[in-house]
């Protein structure tokens, strides 16, 4: 069922309407007429992307008119405004014969009364699709649809960015569900402070610009990672679970309008070197946004198709594949033979090879890996494991069953978000070096640490800040990295969240006093709030760094942990000890319940108090929160990044700083500025 929004408009005409806002007719159409993208969208100049156009017909429900006939004539027109081409229809403007028209039927609930009854209002779809079109003259477009007699229009801004290139390399580090918050704990934890004196601080914290993101999404104020991935990819704000296109109304999954990626866009303009590395699978959405135009961010097996060939839907980008690709995520490689989940049942593992790609299944091995040479690294099936699980509680690598062959044996020997970052630097540099076109050199690298998020769900907040204090220290061996390269000044580094969680840290927990006490209520008595909050523990006495400049807690499991939590979240019971036998489970189900009832897991923390959660009881897991999330800058281009932003200007401002636009009167591709 495909979400959707009522319009003001018609809420106005149809006055007594149902106010769409937990489900919406479609998200993106301001009344029954819909053009995508929509309202408000901005563009780079020259971007590829399609048009979707749909002429809505209710056929029940509070929006039903009478006539369940979608206008199958109608018309589509563009305009520059102030330009001098006047106004076009759309086929004319962008020189491309007139689509073909295309008719389906959707259903949605408009509340959860209609969605516990299984009323869906059904609507009828008159649509056409222009594809792969763009626009590259900077300034404002009006397009009008017009249908029924009546006319929906949606202003685009092309925005006015130099053609300049101002730095050779990008290298862009996701901190998944990372905030403000879950910094400042990471640093209390990670670093030492004497009578309030940091004595250290994080890599980020060094960074010289500092703003912060809105994370909305196109139709809802809470954000998934594959919507803010499309954000900080594309410049277009999409809907939850999709990545790299708008969501339009019909049943396929791959037919939804799309918009170009920072990294196409790379490719196409400078055949530009990219790599990927992310802790999740690599075809969970903010890897898998870089390439994929799905409106399902589910489809992992064509996810994993996409990152190798591009997009196999209509003419769309040619993708020649990324010089680096390392994650987790092998059931979606290995062949289905063994138990393989992919893309019409091929073996990946074989089509990156036969692609001129070597494969490295653990640390051991990619360190030996060439320079010169494409990559692509799986290190496990699923994502991978855990900072903390790799590093100090060992003994849970073990009976994981997820060895990246598909053999059923453990991936023991794992690399790092740190070690595959510096590697795929080291691969990007030699390659792009190597290049004979000089405006090819250059690279953008992602680098997610993916898991702060998925501990964060868990409520797992020692492996999440686990997770973030990796992430610093990648930050900070890069850093290190790039100037014993001497690339550091050619480098723009941003490192930002794609949205947060509501997580934050009130006071410490005496885990020896609530341990000792048998009430619930009694329990709570072993938190210290204000003065009795104490100071850090998580580093012994002496400590300071790692021995090779790194900051972790040299004491995970100290008396006095932090009370820590987040805004909302299931039932779940609450010890504040670390979980020393793997990631949590707060909530489970109970047989002879429903499978989407969850309770508190019997299994988790017996020795703490319970909490029930304000979660929807078919909520397993925490959820995403409204917050902004930090952008820190450094490298060329670094003042873009000061201030309060929207997320879709972190890509216009990675965009302009690579010299991405391409307006009609450029000239072509820049040689690297400096
Ligand atoms: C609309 O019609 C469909 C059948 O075509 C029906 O299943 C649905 O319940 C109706 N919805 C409403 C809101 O009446
Ligand atoms: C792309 O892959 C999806 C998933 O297998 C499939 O449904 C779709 O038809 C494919 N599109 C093309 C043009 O082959
Ligand atoms: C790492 O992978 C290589 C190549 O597949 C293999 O020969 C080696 O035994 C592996 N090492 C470990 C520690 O798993
Ligand atoms: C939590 O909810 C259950 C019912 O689901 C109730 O029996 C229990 O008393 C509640 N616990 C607390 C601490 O409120
Ligand atoms: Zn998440």
């Amino acid at each position: 069922m495909v979400a959707f929004s009522k319009p003001l408009a018609a809420a106005a005409i149809f006055a007594g309407l149902a106010s769409a806002q937990s489900f919406q007719r479609l998200g993106t159409c301001p009344d029954l007429g819909c053009i995508i993208p929509p309202d408000q969208a901005d563009f780079l100049a020259g971007q590829r992307f399609d048009i979707r156009l749909e002429v809505h017909a209710p056929v029940n429900g509070t929006e039903a008119t009478g006539n369940p006939n979608p206008d199958e004539k109608f018309e589509f027109y563009i305009e520059r405004v102030g330009g001098r081409r006047g106004v076009q229809s759309a086929s004319k403007w962008f020189k491309v014969p007139e689509p073909k028209l295309e008719k389906w039927s959707f259903g949605w609930y408009e509340d959860f009364f209609a969605r516990d009854a299984k009323t869906p209002s059904m609507v009828n779809v008159a649509s056409k699709a222009y594809r792969k079109v763009y626009l590259d003259e900077a300034g404002e477009y009006k397009a009008t649809l017009k249908h029924n007699g009546k006319t929906t229009t949606a202003t685009w801004t092309v925005r006015d960015l130099a053609e300049v290139r101002r730095t050779k390399n990008v290298l862009f580090f996701i901190g998944d569900g990372m905030t403000t918050n879950m910094i400042t704990a990471a640093r209390l934890i990670g670093h030492k402070s004497v009578n309030g004196k940091y004595q250290t601080r994080l890599a980020m914290d060094k960074f010289p610009v500092l703003g912060h993101a809105m994370t909305h999404s196109v139709d809802s104020f809470i954000t998934d990672s594959a919507n803010s991935a499309t954000a900080l990819y594309t410049g277009h704000k999409s809907t939850v679970n999709a990545l790299g296109v708008y969501v339009d109304s019909s049943p396929d999954n791959f037919d939804d309008p799309k918009v170009e990626s920072i990294a196409e866009i790379f490719h196409r303009v400078y055949r530009g070197h990219i790599g990927i590395v992310s802790t999740a699978g690599v075809w969970d959405a903010t890897p898998a946004a870089l390439t994929a135009h799905t409106k399902d961010r589910n489809e992992y097996p064509y996810c994993v198709d996409s990152l190798l060939r591009g997009t196999n839907n209509t003419a769309w980008i040619d993708w020649n594949g990324p010089d680096v690709l390392f994650g987790g995520g092998a059931e979606h490689f290995y062949s289905p033979a063994i138990g393989g989940k992919t893309f019409k049942n091929r073996d990946y593992y074989e089509e990156f090879a036969k692609a001129g790609y070597n494969v490295y299944w653990n640390k051991t091995s990619l360190a030996t890996a060439p320079n010169n040479e494409r990559a692509l690294g799986i290190f496990t099936v699923s994502h991978m494991s855990k900072w903390l699980d790799r590093n100090v509680y060992k003994k849970n690598l073990k009976e994981q069953a997820n060895h990246p062959s598909g053999n059923k044996g453990d991936a023991e020997d794992e690399p790092g978000l740190k070690e595959m970052t510096l590697k795929a630097i080291d691969i990007l540099h030699t390659r792009s070096k190597a290049n004979k076109r000089r405006s090819s050199q250059g690279w953008f690298l992602m680098s997610e640490a993916a898991s702060i998020d998925k501990m964060m769900h868990a409520l797992d907040y020692d492996r999440a800040l686990g997770e973030l204090l990796e992430l610093d220290d990648t930050i900070r061996a890069s850093v290190e990295h790039l100037k014993a390269l001497g690339e550091l000044s050619n480098t723009l580094i941003v490192v930002t969240a794609d949205h947060g969680h509501g997580f934050d840290v009130m006071g410490s927990v005496d885990t020896k006093y609530l341990e000792a006490q048998k009430e619930d209520r009694k329990k709570r008595n072993a938190v210290g709030v204000y003065q009795y909050s104490g100071l850090s523990q998580y580093i012994n006495t002496g400590d300071l760094t790692y021995s090779d400049g790194a900051h972790f807690p040299t004491n995970w499991t100290p008396r006095y942990s932090l009370f820590a939590g987040v805004a909302t979240s299931p039932d779940r019971r609450e010890n504040y000890k670390l979980h020393e036998d793997g990631p949590r489970v707060g909530a489970t189900t109970i047989p002879g319940r429903a499978s989407n009832d969850y309770y508190v897991n019997p299994k988790d923390a017996p020795t703490g108090f319970t909490v029930n959660g304000t979660l929807p009881t078919e909520e397993p897991q925490g959820v995403h929160s409204l917050t902004d999330v930090p952008v820190f800058a450094m490298g060329p281009c670094q003042e873009l990044f000061g201030g309060v932003q929207n997320n879709i200007d972190i890509f216009f401002n990675i965009a302009n700083c690579l010299g991405l636009s391409r307006t009609a009167h450029g000239k072509g591709p820049d040689p690297v500025g400096n």
